[in-house]
Order: structure tokens, then sequence, then C-alpha cells
């Protein structure tokens, strides 16, 4: 049974479209991110799906029940959606103390006082404040404040958990913290979590499904590494990863071979199960993740220069100059490699996708050869 559906969800402000016809099904217990660059429609969507902004046009039905439907005139509260939140500008309450913000929540709802204690402390020691229980939100750093907010949102168990960006006020390396203990948090409380960010990274890492949004639509709504290897477009494609994948243009000069020219010295082979119905003379684009480029002392599929090393001791990022064409390459190990120097590279790992030009979707997968 689906959690939580969204048909034709649309969203208008005036004549700014925010959200464009949105479908998409989140199944119960799914990690859900909503990703994609700033404006793309990230919190309107989720703002929509938890009932505090009205969509323009369509159905949202949680948990079998509509609680929003255009055509019928339904919707239901955010209150009466039993769904939690936690946004951007998480309000902690300025006269609680840390202890009272938490378990403000299960007062309400009248659990007994020893109750009330237990998943507070629990709560307290989940997330590390414990030591901070009896301060007000003016006496916490920023990060210790959101820690703070998760637990409130958490406390009274939500069968739904809405999060937008709920990690952004953190240090690096406690957001990083956060993202495992965030996991962990889903897997331990059956609850569906719905996580709105900008960072792929954060999506890539965390989720079940990556929506990937931009201007309004969706893009692609798969598992974030069906994202990675097989993106629906260049967008997706450039979206996640880093360094970003490598889309290099090229025109098809022999649609039935699928013979591609990169550049006037450079013509490769396009090898994939089904026949792609490439036609001569159309634009593509070829996509070529860093790490499926091996640089090798000997000219092999292709040359280049070496531009420039990065080690980093776990890896190396290294641009390359293939004929006039900038490249990344990932090669993994502490390795350096000398600026100028002639060298061989060789795509021979995993499947590359192509793209067309024009409407930029992908076209299929398949391995490269010189033609
Ligand atoms: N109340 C409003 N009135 C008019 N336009 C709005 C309103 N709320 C949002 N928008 C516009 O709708 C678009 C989507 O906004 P939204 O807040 O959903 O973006 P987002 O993806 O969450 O971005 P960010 O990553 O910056 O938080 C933006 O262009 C924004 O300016
Ligand atoms: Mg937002």
């Amino acid at each position: 049974m689906p959690k939580i559906e969204l048909r034709h969800v649309t969203k208008k402000f005036g004549k700014f479209i925010a959200v464009d016809d949105l479908n998409m099904v989140i199944e119960d217990r799914s990690f859900v991110t909503l990703l994609g660059p700033s404006g793309c429609g990230k919190t309107t969507t989720l703002r929509m799906i938890a009932g505090l902004e009205t969509p323009t046009e369509g159905e949202i039905v949680i948990n079998d029940r509509v609680v929003f439907s255009s055509l019928n005139g339904i919707d239901v509260p955010p209150d009466k959606r039993d769904v939690g939140f936690l946004f951007q500008n998480y309000a902690l309450w300025p006269h609680m103390t840390v202890y009272k913000n938490i378990a403000f929540g299960l007062e309400n709802l009248k659990w007994p006082k020893n109750q009330i204690n237990d998943r507070v402390q629990q709560l307290l020691d989940m997330l590390k404040i414990g030591e901070f229980a009896a301060r007000y939100p003016a006496e916490l750093s920023g990060g210790q404040q959101q820690r703070v907010a998760i637990a409130r949102t958490l406390a009274t168990g939500p069968k739904v958990l809405f999060m937008d960006e709920p990690l952004s006020n953190l240090d690096a390396k406690l957001r990083m913290e956060m993202r495992a203990e965030l996991k962990r948090l889903h897997r331990e409380t059956d609850s569906t979590f719905v996580y709105v960010t900008h960072d792929q990274l954060e999506a890539m890492t965390l989720s079940s499904m990556v929506c990937l949004m931009k201007n309004g639509y969706m893009q692609q709504y798969a598992p974030p590494l069906e994202v990675y290897r097989k993106p629906a477009n260049t967008f997706t494609a450039d979206f996640v990863g880093s360094p970003n994948i490598n889309l290099v243009e090229g025109t098809v000069i022999d649609g039935t071979e699928q013979m591609i020219r990169l550049t006037e010295g450079i013509v490769l082979q396009f090898t994939s199960e089904k026949t792609l119905g490439l036609h001569t003379g159309q634009a593509v684009v070829l996509g070529l993740r860093p790490e499926h480029i091996s640089i090798t002392e000997h000219a092999s599929l292709v040359d280049a220069t070496i531009l420039s090393s990065l080690p980093s001791g776990m890896e190396t990022i290294v641009a390359l100059d293939m004929d006039g064409i900038r490249l990344h390459s990932v090669v993994f190990g502490d390795l350096d490699f000398e600026v100028g120097k002639h060298v061989g590279l060789s795509f021979s790992q995993g499947l590359f996708n192509l793209f067309d030009k024009v409407d930029s979707n992908n076209l299929g997968q398949g391995t490269l050869s010189k033609a």
C-alpha cells in the first residue's frame, strides 16, 4: 500500500507555476528526497503534502485517505493528516527548556508523566543532547537547536515525517554524523520520511528514492544509484555525482553503425544491446563518469594531455585535454600525475549513457570502442 500519492498536483502563484503536474507515489516506510536547485519547487511540494499550502489543482492521498482534491473540494487541515514536520526554520519555543520543547507534544496528547519522561530521555540520548536538557534554545548553538528540533518532531512518532533541509545549519562533521543518525532513525521508527535537500550527496546517501526536480517539473524519480547510472536526461546526469559527469557533444556520422564523431580526429563506436535508432547527423551528448575514464601510459582508445592533477590521498582528480575537449577523471589511490604529460585514455569500465542534444533525454546505454 503506498503511503502518499500525488496526482496531477500543480501549484501556481499568480501566473508563476511553482510545481507543474506532479505525479508521484511515496511507498510506505520509504525515504524519499526531493532534490533540485534553489527555487525548483521542493519546499512548495512538501508544504502541499503536509497541508500548509493549497494546491491549485490535483489530488493528494495519504494512507488511502484523500486529504486534498481540487475537484471534490477536499482539504484536510495539517494537524489531521498524521504527519510531523521539520522545516528549514525550525522554530523552537524560546520560553521552554529543551526538555519541555521535546515533551510538549506528548503533554498535549495527555501521555502519563513517567512515559513522557522515558520518551524524552530516549530522544535526548538518541540525539546526544542530554546535557542541554535544562537549557533554553537561545543558549544553544545552531546545530544543537537543530537536534532539539529533530527530537521534538520524532517525539510523537508520526507515521510520515517531513523534513526540509534539516541539516543545513550543521557543520560538515556534524552533518555527516546526523546523516547516519537519520538513516538509523528511519530504520528504527517505521515512518515514511520525505526529505528536502539541494545537496546531491545527502540525497544519494540517505534516500531509497530520489525525486529530482527542475523549474517545477519532475525530471526523474528513481532509486539514487539508478539516477546515477541511468540518468533520465543531461540535467539529472549533471546534478548527481562529484566531480560532475563529463558531457561531451558529438555528431552521429553513421546511424546504423552508431558511429559518433567527437572531434575531427576522434570517432567512437557506441555499442548498445538494442539499436538506438540514431540518425546520421543527429547531435548527441555522451556522458562519461570521471571514474570510468582510465589513464594509461600507452596510447589506447584516445590520446590526451594532463592539464592538472589534484591528489587528495584517497583519490586524484585529473583534468585532461582530449583533442580540445576538457575532461575530468578520478583515479583511486594516492597517485600524482605530471602536468603536460601525454597519456592514453580508455573508456572500458561500465556502461555509458548517450543523450539527444536537442531534448537532452537519455537515448540508451552502451560501451565505447574505436571506430
Ligand atoms: N508564496 C509565494 N508566492 C510567490 N511565489 C512563491 C511563493 N512561495 C514560493 N514561490 C516561488 O515558487 C518557486 C518554488 O519555491 P520553493 O520554495 O518550493 O523552492 P525550493 O525548491 O524549496 O528552493 P530552495 O532550495 O531555495 O529552498 C520559487 O521560484 C519561489 O520564488
Ligand atoms: Mg526550500
